[in-house]
């Protein structure tokens, strides 16, 4: 018997409401570790990667119990919930060992509004949740802290991951933080030199592999299978948990009021499947009335999920991923069948914009004095062409999620202001001007630069 993914969905929920008992007043019931598509249930001391008899991926059932207010959400008052923006949503998290809890004061990210981005986007409304505003610079940590705790609440001692740079600099920092070894695959020259720096500064274990980060993911998940390491990509439900208190925090910074649009930056698509499901947990306990549209935006040469939403999600096809913002250039996106989840559950869109537009959605991000790294600008990107194509109306709210710091990438920074000639820069390039050391060419540098 094939269940629609909404049937699928109340299947669920009635037996959360008929297994739970209250969370209310610090009292968690068990947390429940299952296969997201047979329904197999596991012991989450010893987390698999995939489940052994379908290939699924586990996804948790934290208990929730039929109704939270927002106010039971977030009456915790203990020191880790005052600093950490994850852990204050404990009551819509796993429950773990308060002695196991490795923390870095992670989220509590602002939402920026500026007019000029939402006329570039050709919205009215647009906030822009500045992700990269975490602790090693972009959204990871959220999902990094709650993995590494449940990690070192089951014992382990090595945890890994494969990466395009930021799960890495995020792992690396958080078991360090934690007192764990971390082992990191990465597609060797391919991540940019701030994303490594910090992975080696930290002290993990660093392999680079000779391929992309499909055949990274993919030669881990076989290496976790045969030694007793902890995978903390994010086809680990604890890291998706974390990473749900994106759009939990979003929606409380609106006041529980849903904007019209949710727009992320698709690579492996743990995100978009961690949105869906924070979404579908704030609907069904009644703490927003509406479920916004996911608006997953892909690069162009790598955009297997808006090739799979095009065929109505009907042919799904990995491919070799090629873009400028190297944090998404995925081929073959561990999280596909839970991120078509979500983009059917929110009514969602998959979109894909070329590095150029990509490119040029960051300058005017940085230019306004927010900054971001390039995959983070697909979201303005893709909110402009939809708003441009009128799939987003003119008079939608829409908030954006920039994921990743401006730092992380200076090298596609540099490129576009310096390029190797004017022309091959971008519109809003801003070089440097060299002079020799005169008082009278510095006067007149000025004065000229300044009257242009
Ligand atoms: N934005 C940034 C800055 C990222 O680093 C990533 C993913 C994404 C967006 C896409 O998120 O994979 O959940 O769809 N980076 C991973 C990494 C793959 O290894 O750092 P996703």
């Amino acid at each position: 018997m094939v269940l629609s993914f909404g049937a699928l969905v109340s299947i669920r929920w009635y037996r959360r409401l008929t297994i739970s008992t209250s969370k209310l007043n610090n009292e968690y019931v068990e947390t429940i570790v299952e296969c997201e598509d047979c329904g197999k249930a596991v012991d989450a001391s010893a987390l698999p990667a995939r489940c052994s008899i379908c290939g699924g991926l586990f996804t948790i059932d934290a208990g929730l119990a039929d109704r939270i207010s927002a106010d039971q959400l977030i009456e915790d008052g203990s020191l880790l919930s005052t600093t950490s923006g994850v852990w204050r949503y404990q009551a819509m998290l796993p429950r773990l060992p308060a002695d196991a809890i490795v923390s870095r004061g992670e989220g509590r990210t602002p939402i920026y509004r500026d007019e000029r981005l939402a006329a570039f986007g050709g919205v009215a409304q647009l906030g822009l949740k500045h992700e990269g505003q975490n602790p090693t610079g972009s959204f990871k940590d959220r999902g990094m802290t709650v993995g590494v705790s449940h990690a070192k609440s089951v014992g382990a001692t090595v945890v890994a991951c494969a990466s395009t740079g930021n799960t890495s600099a995020s792992l690396a920092s958080y078991a360090a933080a934690g007192g764990l070894k971390a082992l990191v695959l990465i597609p060797e020259g391919k991540i940019s030199g701030g994303k490594l720096a910090q992975t080696i500064a930290h002290g993990a274990l660093i392999v680079q592999v000779e391929g992309d980060f499909d055949v990274a993911l993919s030669m881990l998940r076989s290496l976790t299978d045969e030694l007793p390491i902890y995978l903390v990509n994010s086809v680990n439900p604890y890291r998706i948990e974390g990473q749900k208190t994106i759009v939990i925090e979003m929606m409380e910074q609106l006041g529980w009021l849903a904007p019209d649009v949710i727009a992320l930056p698709g690579g492996n698509l743990g995100n978009t499947a961690a949105f869906g499901k924070a979404l579908i947990e704030l609907y069904q306990t009644g703490l927003i009335d509406t479920v916004p549209k996911l608006l997953t935006v892909q690069a162009e040469g790598a955009a297997p999920f808006a090739d799979y939403f095009d065929s109505g999600f009907d042919r799904y096809e990995p491919i070799v991923a090629e873009t400028v913002a190297t944090a998404i250039k995925i081929g073959d996106p561990a999280s596909i069948g839970r991120a078509r989840k979500a983009i059917q559950f929110t009514n969602g869109i998959v979109a894909r914009v070329s590095d150029r537009e990509i490119l040029d959605a960051k300058a005017h991000i940085d230019r306004c004095g927010i900054g971001c790294e390039p995959a983070s600008a697909a979201t303005l990107a893709g909110v402009r062409k939809l708003a441009g194509a009128g799939m987003i109306g003119p008079d939608e709210s829409v908030v954006g999620v920039l994921t990743g710091h401006l730092l992380k990438d200076t090298e596609a920074v540099l490129t576009y202001h310096l390029g190797a000639g004017i022309d091959e820069s971008g519109p809003l390039a801003n070089r440097p001007i060299s002079i020799p050391s005169s008082m009278d060419v510095l006067r007149n540098t000025v004065l000229d630069a300044l009257s242009g």
